[in-house]
């Protein structure tokens, strides 16, 4: 376990520990996390998560569109206990578990679980976060009606992010988004995530 992440998490370090503790048992046993994965929780999945806490303002109401296990959304809600987080997840059997697991975090007043697909859910949110979700192309129409007029939307991405917001370029420009490639970290010590933020046009 990386040694910054009792510094990352603060008073929130126990939670985090818990939840990678259901990724790595409950999570493995019901198929949402491959089990070769459980060994690198923290690195690529935790931390990569948490990275994008330096880009929300305080307060905000924030959306983690196809949440699945609870990525990047619940180790955000834990770094940053004054976001109210909704986590938007289609699939049953996953939306269970995540109500299931902030249940037990005892994190269940800040974080709200939504069975629904991106384009059924009618609502606004400060912050859209995604991880693993779809290209930029198909990301954008999906998240882009769950942001307020002057909200932004996170989409954690790797090597492809150039690629994926040039790919974009029509859908960026009839919904008027500006679109950055972001490198940010979690803490100075730790490897960096790139993050597309999409920011209204001017
Ligand atoms: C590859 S998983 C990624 C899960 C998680 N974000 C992560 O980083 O581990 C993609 C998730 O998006 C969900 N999903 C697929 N289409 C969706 C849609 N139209 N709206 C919301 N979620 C969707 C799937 O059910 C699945 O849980």
């Amino acid at each position: 376990m990386p040694s910054q992440l009792r510094e990352i998490f603060g008073a929130e370090f126990p939670l985090i520990n818990r939840y990678v503790d259901i990724l790595a048992t409950t999570g493995v046993e019901r198929g949402l996390i491959g089990p070769r994965e459980a060994e690198r929780l923290w690195d690529r999945h935790i931390l990569n998560s948490a990275a994008l806490s330096g880009l929300i303002a305080a307060n905000s109401t924030v959306a983690d569109v196809g949440s699945g296990a609870g990525l990047p959304g619940i180790p955000l809600a834990l770094r940053r206990p004054d976001l109210r987080m909704t986590l938007i997840e289609p699939l049953l059997r996953r939306s269970t578990f995540l109500t299931e697991t902030v249940t037990t975090l005892g994190i269940a007043d800040r974080v709200q679980i939504v069975r629904s697909r991106a384009e059924d859910h009618q609502h606004s949110y400060d912050v859209v976060v995604a991880r693993a979700l779809a290209p930029l192309v198909r990301l954008i129409g999906w998240c882009n009606p769950l942001r307020a007029a002057d909200g932004v939307i996170l989409a954690l991405k790797g090597s492809s992010a150039a690629d994926e917001v040039a790919a974009a370029e029509r859908q960026l420009r009839a919904a008027r988004l500006k679109a950055e490639v972001l490198t940010v970290r979690p803490h100075p010590d730790v490897e960096p995530a790139t993050v597309v933020r999409l920011s209204p046009q001017a």
